[in-house]
């Protein structure tokens, strides 16, 4: 089978990675890929948001099926697309993808099934919300309804923080169209977590947890990020959790989507807030997480192609999902100056020998080739992977590997998995 993975970062490069493994995969692309992908699988170079030329290559090469790695193609629809032209793909339709898309939909859709979620409330008016905010007081949570490169929601700590959020997203539209309408939360407290299904439009199947680490630096301070590291299981979700978010969270927003006439294809992807009450939505998002997928798939034992393809065909009632008991645990490395302004092009070194330890794996997040050295090509350029019997030893092998890769103009949090460890001690 040919089969074509769209997307460029450390998700990717560890889908594609898992993807090759399939002794069903007889070709791999990688659109565009970077410099790790092209170790297990062909690049392209068409970028990830350019519908037309994904769909020229795939009509073009014969591509048996796509999968879609970032919520962008998705949100635009180009499953539609590739259905439309009678290409099987993993991923939901964009009227799906409006969970990720718009957190008004995902609210609403919430409240409309019995979901459990922040209070909230939507404006498409700067007064009508400020006047909210009188009411309700501070602390709270101001969001732009659509997608803002993960930027779009503000944690204010009082009255003022709240109205100066919504001058930034409605009055200067920070971003754009998509803070034309802001969706405003009761804060929750608790630990986060990340939790996975797999999904065919009718079945669902709870993948292993995972939890990430957005802020920059160690301690959890500092500016948030795409994510600076991620590890898994999450101690906070064991079975008889993982069975409580199935049963109260994912199995209605399944029963509602296929309600609503948008039934869900794909991964989805619920970010937790494990309350005093039990767990509550943070927010869906359509796709694997970046970079919590990296150790998920060095869990996996079972054939990722086929799981994916049964997701695609509503199959994934009958199929097998086997996971090594090891934990995983990933460190992002990426260029000083992120998640403000870096550089690019600095050289790495080192990565063979941190590539050659046993139960070590690095994806590349943002790098490129040139002359036969890797250079560093974004902001997160790096995640290095090691199994391990838990999440210290995991943690001990990855920061092993982290010693070997000599990149000065590189840096990483030095304290991934800090809370999954304390908890175990
Ligand atoms: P999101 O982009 O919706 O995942 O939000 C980014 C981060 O903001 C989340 O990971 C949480 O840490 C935080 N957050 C979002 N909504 C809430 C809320 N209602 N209460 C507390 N924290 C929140
Ligand atoms: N790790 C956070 C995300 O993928 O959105």
């Amino acid at each position: 089978m040919k089969v074509l993975v769209v997307g460029s970062g450390g998700r990717e490069h560890s889908l594609c990675w898992a993807i090759a493994k399939s002794s069903q995969c007889d070709e791999l692309y990688c659109a565009p890929g970077n410099a790790g992908i092209d170790q297990v699988a062909i690049s392209v170079p068409v970028p990830a948001d350019d519908l037309d030329g994904i769909m020229e290559f795939v009509l073009d090469n014969e591509v048996d099926f796509v999968v879609v790695g970032p919520e962008g193609p998705l949100v635009a629809g180009l499953v539609d697309h590739l259905e439309a032209a009678g290409v099987k793909a993993f991923g939901p339709s964009a009227k799906a993808a409006a969970l990720e898309g718009s957190k008004a939909f995902t609210k609403d859709l919430c409240g409309k099934y019995g979901i459990p979620t922040a209070e909230y409330a939507r404006f498409d008016e700067p007064d009508a919300a400020k006047e909210y905010i009188r009411i309700k007081g501070a602390p709270i949570v101001v969001k732009a309804d659509g997608l803002a490169a993960g930027k779009g929601v503000i944690l204010c700590r009082n009255e003022n923080e709240a109205y100066a959020a919504i001058d930034h997203i409605m009055t200067e539209a920070a971003f754009g169209a998509a803070g034309s309408e802001v969706v405003i939360e009761e804060m929750m407290t608790g630990e986060e977590a990340s939790f996975f299904a797999l999904v065919d439009g009718k079945t669902a199947v709870p993948l292993v947890a995972a939890q990430d680490h957005k802020a920059a630096f160690d301690g959890d301070e500092g500016p948030n990020t795409g994510g600076m590291g991620a590890y898994s299981p999450a101690p906070v979700i064991d079975a008889k959790m993982s069975q409580q978010v199935m049963d109260t969270i994912i199995t209605p927003t399944i029963e509602g989507m296929a309600a609503e006439g948008a039934p869900y294809k794909g991964v989805l992807y619920a970010g937790l807030m494990m309350t005093e009450k039990g767990p509550q939505l943070i927010e869906y998002n359509v796709r694997f997480g970046d970079p919590e997928c990296q150790p998920m798939m060095m869990r996996l034992k079972s054939d990722l192609l086929d799981l994916l393809m049964a997701c695609a065909e509503g199959r994934l009632a009958k199929a097998k999902l086997e996971w090594r008991k090891e934990a995983a645990l990933s460190v992002v490395m990426a260029t000083q100056g992120y998640p403000g302004h870096y550089g690019k092009g600095s050289e790495i070194k080192g990565l063979e020998k941190a590539a050659a330890l046993k139960d070590v794996e690095i994806f590349h997040a943002g790098t490129r080739e040139e002359d036969g050295r890797i250079l560093a090509n974004a902001g997160r350029v790096l995640n290095v992977t090691a199994l391990g019997k838990t999440v210290a030893e995991a943690q001990k092998r990855a920061y092993k590997a982290v010693g070997l890769i000599d990149w000065p103009e590189g840096f990483c949090r030095s304290d991934i998995g800090w809370r999954a460890i304390k908890s175990r001690a």
